[in-house]
């Protein structure tokens, strides 16, 4: 029997799920049932990726001890993808034990070949952050010491130990990889980005930190933790049994290893198909056959993300939507391999025209025919006139075709072109009856054999089709299957093994609207009810204690200073330490960027003073300068100025940090302050 092994990457747990951690499970999960319907042995796999720094502050920032905090997460990830029934097969934790073990057995033979050794580390480095900032990532100050943009102070030339990865030695083998494979790297585009990349040269990668605590020791040397990547890379053998006993072990490792398909997001190509396979090859293991890298779903033409706050909230995406439209969406609208704008409008209107009109439309229209005009028994085809005999020879070749053609494009990840194949054959056999108008010849006994014939025909369409469709539509196509009178799974029946005619003589089942159509206008009005509800939640999480840090209202600058803060002792101040900071209402009369400087925006406000204050702040990701002139704003007056980019800010404009990335919102007033005016 023909193998198949599918993973997913895993999902960081400092984030919550959303709609593109679904999606790449959800066309793993229908490539998964693609393939088992075709008879393929398959293994899907998928988890969660769970150590490192982010997670360890993000824990702390909860109050949480580490594991309990990314227990929850992996439980609310689990949540949101429970309604989709994933026929993943296992469900790999970085935190599990087995992984741990096996990923230590990797790093030794990795080791005993000669390919990690031991050096230092020399970077920058921030120690209120804990990280090295390369000198892209940092600011240049005055003197052309990087700063650190988080903290803006001038960060430390550090050196630590640690150990390396030889990466740079692997350039050959790599590029060598790619030729002789061309499946490896897919779409083409991608492998070609990858090539040149490669081609330029390969630095040896630091793989551990001296550091950092939440992660997997290193063998024999228990005061590293070993780099994120080369944990998380390695689940994808760890949990089909690489040196331990999962699943038996060994024999179930070389079963399925190499794996057949790895999906991933363009965003981390790189480390599957550059680092991985080094990874592998230094243990002496095969690389994977194919690694497919596809788009992002955007929202508001942007790559959605936690930070800009324009993520597709799982929980509203499953009250208006069955889980097959939300299947048939991912797999129909979005090309594979290119990035997709979502929006609930489209996904209304694609689901209102392919489902409810499309595919629910013929099946409702030619089984209830069949229970009225035929007593609920499929008709064989009966002695139509030659015409309607000849079309309905038509539409079989039709839907074979599409058969046929569904799973060449299938076959190449080619999904929204499958579907497409599927639902030309629908649009065929709708067209058939439209033409042939059965309800016309039910009126008389001459039209009865061509009645027969048509409707047999539609049937056996719609049986194919509903076999066809599994892998994109799990609980239509069985609804329908039932409703045809079939027994058992659709899932477990090959196209290949369905004969046209087979369904002569079955009695129908209950005959019920498989995908009722949605009212677009009243559906989009509650998204956006409940979108802004949860909105509010959130912010409203991020003030409670115990669930978040308070929202801290800071500079927008030192968000992430404040927000490493324990949240588990509070430490209070007096009043007289309050008092010495002088808090004015401020109005913004210019605004501008600062060539070269991403992240900083350049103000004049004024304070109510002779003359208005130059201020500096870190807010330029996310607001457009321009937008900003006029608004209210919160300044702390009374900060001894200090120079950034060699331009002094003579004090700080308040901001509330927002989620773990610390997004900036400006503090105002709803009422009118005049300019000058002292908070207390
Ligand atoms: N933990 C790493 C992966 C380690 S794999 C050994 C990671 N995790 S992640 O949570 O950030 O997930 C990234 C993946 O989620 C992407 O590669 C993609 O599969 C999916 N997506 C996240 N956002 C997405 C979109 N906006 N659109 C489509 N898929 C997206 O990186």
């Amino acid at each position: 029997m023909n193998k198949f092994y599918i993973t997913t990457p895993i999902y960081y747990v400092n984030s919550h799920p959303h709609l593109g951690h679904l999606y790449t499970t959800l066309i793993a999960d229908a490539v998964a049932r693609y393939k088992r319907q075709r008879g393929f042995d398959t293994f899907f796999l998928t988890g969660t990726d769970e150590h490192g720094l982010n997670i360890e502050r993000a824990a702390e920032k909860n109050g949480l001890p580490v594991k309990q905090h990314v227990d929850n997460i992996v439980n609310e990830f689990k949540a949101a993808f429970a309604p989709y029934r994933l026929t993943n097969d296992h469900w790999v934790r970085t935190t599990d034990d087995y992984h741990k073990r096996a990923v230590q057995e990797l790093w030794r033979r990795a080791q005993a070949n000669g390919h990690i050794y031991k050096g230092k580390y020399e970077g920058w480095y921030c120690a209120n952050c804990n990280e090295f900032y390369s000198e892209n990532d940092a600011v240049t100050g005055e003197d052309g010491t990087p700063i650190c943009p988080t903290h803006d102070r001038p960060l430390d030339r550090v050196a630590e130990e640690s150990y390396f990865f030889k990466l740079s030695e692997f350039q050959n083998r790599l590029l060598e990889l790619y030729e002789k494979n061309p499946n490896f790297i897919r779409p083409e585009t991608r492998r070609n980005e990858v090539m040149s990349f490669v081609r330029g040269g390969l630095n040896d990668l630091s793989i551990s930190r001296v550091s950092v605590k939440w992660g997997i020791p290193v063998p024999e040397d228990p005061d590293h933790t070993m780099y994120v990547w080369f944990d998380a890379l390695s689940n994808y053998i760890t949990a089909i049994g690489f040196g331990n006993d999962q699943f038996g072990g060994e024999e179930h490792f070389n079963q399925y290893w190499p794996a057949d398909l790895q999906l991933v997001g363009k965003d981390i190509l790189r480390f599957h198909t550059v680092y991985w396979p080094a990874f592998l090859m230094a243990a002496g293991i095969e690389p994977p056959r194919t690694v497919f890298a596809h788009g992002m779903w955007l929202s508001g033409g942007r790559k959605m993300s936690k930070t800009l706050g324009n993520v597709i909230d799982l929980a509203v995406l499953q009250k208006h939507f069955t889980t097959d439209a939300v299947r048939y969406f991912c797999l129909r609208e979005m090309v594979f391999g290119h990035d997709g704008d979502f929006t609930y409008e489209t996904l209304l209107e694609r689901v209102n025209a392919g489902l409810a009109n499309g595919l629910g439309n013929l099946a409702s229209r030619t089984l209830t025919m069949v229970g009225r005009y035929c007593d609920g028994v499929v008709p064989a085809p009966g002695q139509a006139n030659a015409d309607l005999t000849a079309r309905s020879s038509e539409v079989r070749d039709a839907v074979k075709q599409a058969v046929a053609q569904f799973d060449r494009e299938f076959d190449e990840y080619n999904f929204s072109r499958a579907l497409e194949a599927a639902w030309s054959a629908i649009e065929r056999v709708d067209k058939f009856l439209s033409d042939a108008k059965p309800w016309n010849l039910a009126k008389n006994a001459e039209g009865r054999g061509s009645l027969e014939s048509v409707l047999h025909t539609a049937t056996e369409a719609l049986r194919h089709l509903a076999v066809l469709l599994v892998p994109a539509l799990p609980n239509a196509t069985q609804a329908i299957w039932e409703q045809l009178g079939e027994a058992g799974k659709a899932s477990e029946v090959a196209p290949s093994a369905l004969e046209w005619g087979q369904s002569t003589g079955k009695r129908i089942g209950e005959v019920k609207p498989i995908f009722p159509k949605l009212d677009k206008q009243k559906v989009m009005d509650e998204i956006k009810q409940e979108e802004a509800a949860g909105q509010a939640a959130r912010t409203e999480e991020n003030k409670a204690p115990q669930a978040q840090p308070p929202a801290e209202t800071t500079s927008a600058s030192a968000a992430a200073e404040a927000a490493s803060e324990p949240a588990a002792t509070p430490s209070y101040i007096t009043i007289d330490d309050f008092a010495k900071v002088e808090l004015r209402v401020g109005q913004i009369l210019t605004a501008e960027r600062i060539p070269k400087a991403d992240k900083l925006l350049k103000f004049t406000i004024d304070l109510g003073e002779a003359e208005p204050r130059q201020i500096l702040a870190g807010i330029a990701q996310y607001y457009e300068p321009e937008k900003l002139i006029g608004r209210k704003v919160i300044v702390v007056a009374n900060l001894a100025p200090r120079k950034m980019r060699g331009l002094e800010s003579q004090g700080m404009i308040l901001a509330a940090s927002i989620g773990e990335e610390g997004r900036p919102v400006l503090a105002g007033f709803l009422e009118e302050a005049p300019n000058g005016a002292k908070l207390k």
